[in-house]
């Protein structure tokens, strides 16, 4: 098999090779690394399989390196890890594990896990493409090992099981979330009895832990269509399961010839065209949840349609729960995606008449940091069919944008703060921390945003001494 290794990875591979062969122990290269290195894909790990035990190879492996590499290894479940150094500073992880069968006991319908050739061993995995071989043996070093057809998939872009799809989902029902995943970040198709199976197990992902879900979820969003995973998440039930939030987004309801697009599909399609620019998880997130909070506001008002009034702020009230619930970190990440998802429509509802500096001031110092990351959410959320729309949209994103880069340029109000802190406020009036010291420090700052005061110490001077006098305050 001629697959393209670089220096590094075939100096690695030849030593698990060494190793295996000074043992007597047939070693095989499995699984992913396989099937990425045929798709010339980058791979930053490798699964070996052996006949034998795979603690044993890799610490004899671990010894054929200098300096030797840790041998982290589990007993329980025979596999063992190590980690070794590439050139630019990151890790190539290697998995041992010896080659396994299940065999069910006559007093037991649950199945032990005992040693079994390579053939059980990849019989036992979850996809014809994930069950590919090469040999690391001295007599057939480098034969791809393929008796269930993974080269024919993966020419074929189909990903099927090679077991009966509901024997390989029972094994472990994550499978059914990995072929979606497989699907998406590969852009290939699921086979029609995988398929079916996995409508008929969905259920089953039940009994599955939330970390593994979610890592699933993610490794969707990062591919580069993250829409035909969900998609076919939400087809084959498991996103019911799963999300139901996001499975609230469907449906396009026509009340009297006025009707509102399908907020599913349109979801789908912000993560698509946002994942046509960024990489970054989190804006991501904040594109699949942007309009999380349209089911629960939506309304129908006579004579004018449906309505979605204040979508984003119940959309970004939803974010923490949704966080929690799909165990996402709580931390400044989760607030970046919730104040994404309360903003996303101020770039876009800002139109020729209101495009005031005051109106962009407020744009820039509600966003902040973020301002990059929202209007591209923004310009992701712009999928209209209806070609004059998208285009008055677009001419309207890009004066906003022209206009913020004059502001920024004159106000510099990313990472801005007043001139006066709420400690000054205090300091002048002799005042304690409490309500009068807010409303100062809070005018204060609105009448910057809002134009009425240059945004400078001693005009934010007058002004403090001038509303403080309104509250009947002097400065002691
Ligand atoms: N595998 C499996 N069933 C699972 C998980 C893994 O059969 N639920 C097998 C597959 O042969 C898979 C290999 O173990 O190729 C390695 O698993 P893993 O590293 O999780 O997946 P990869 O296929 O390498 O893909 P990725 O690294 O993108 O997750």
């Amino acid at each position: 098999m001629q697959i393209i290794l670089s220096h590094t990875e075939e100096n690695i591979i030849e030593t698990i090779a060494r190793a295996a062969q000074q043992l007597q122990m047939p070693a095989y290269l499995i699984g992913g690394f396989v099937r990425d290195k045929i798709l010339e894909r980058p791979t930053k790990d490798a699964d070996i399989v052996c006949l034998g035990d795979g603690i044993e190879l890799a610490h004899a492996v671990a010894k054929l390196f200098h300096p030797h590499p840790s041998v982290a290894f589990f007993k329980n479940f025979g596999t063992a890890q190590i980690k070794l150094p590439l050139p630019d500073g990151t890790l190539f992880e290697v998995e041992f594990v010896g080659a396994r069968k299940e065999s069910y006991t006559e007093q037991s319908r649950k199945p032990t896990v005992v040693a079994g050739t390579l053939q059980e061993d990849q019989l036992r995995r979850d996809f014809t493409i994930n069950a590919m071989g090469i040999s690391l043996n001295a007599n057939d070093y480098g034969t791809l090992l393929d008796p269930f057809n993974g080269m024919r998939d993966l020419k074929a872009k189909m990903i099927q099981t090679p077991l009966d799809p509901l024997q390989t989902f029972s094994d472990d029902p994550l499978r059914m979330m990995r072929a979606i995943r497989f699907a998406a970040q590969l852009n290939f198709s699921i086979a029609a009895v995988t398929f079916d199976a996995i409508q008929k197990d969905a259920h089953r992902i039940k009994i599955v832990s939330q970390e593994r879900i979610t890592d699933e979820l993610n490794k969707i969003l990062l591919s580069p269509k993250p829409g035909i995973g969900f998609d076919l998440l939400s087809q084959s039930g498991i996103l019911s399961i799963i999300f139901p939030q996001m499975m609230a987004l469907h449906g396009a309801e026509n009340i009297d010839g006025k009707g509102h697009k399908d907020n599913f599909y349109h979801t789908l399609k912000v993560i698509d065209n946002i994942a046509k620019e960024t990489d970054d998880l989190w804006l991501r997130w904040a594109a699949l949840l942007h309009d999380i909070g349209k089911p629960a506001t939506k309304r129908f008002e006579t004579g004018h349609g449906f309505t979605f009034h204040g979508h984003e702020v119940v959309g970004a009230r939803m974010v923490p729960k949704i966080f929690a619930q799909l165990k996402l970190p709580m931390n400044e990440k989760m607030r970046q995606v919730k104040k994404l998802v309360e903003l996303h429509l101020r770039p876009i509802s800002l139109t020729k008449e209101n495009i005031t500096d005051s109106a962009i001031r407020r744009l820039l110092f509600d966003a902040g940091d973020d301002i990059d990351a929202l209007m591209l959410l923004c310009n992701a959320d712009i999928t209209s069919k209806n070609k004059q729309k998208v285009h008055r949209y677009l001419q309207n994103f890009e004066m906003v944008k022209e206009r913020m880069k004059e502001v920024e340029e004159k106000d510099h109000l990313r990472n801005w703060q007043p001139p006066l802190s709420g400690e000054d406020v205090m300091r002048v009036f002799g005042l304690p921390p409490g309500r009068k010291v807010g409303i100062i420090k809070d005018a204060i700052r609105e009448a910057i945003l809002d134009g009425i005061i240059p945004n400078t110490y001693e005009d934010a001077y007058t002004f403090m001494l001038q509303k403080a006098a309104s509250l009947n305050l002097q400065p002691i």
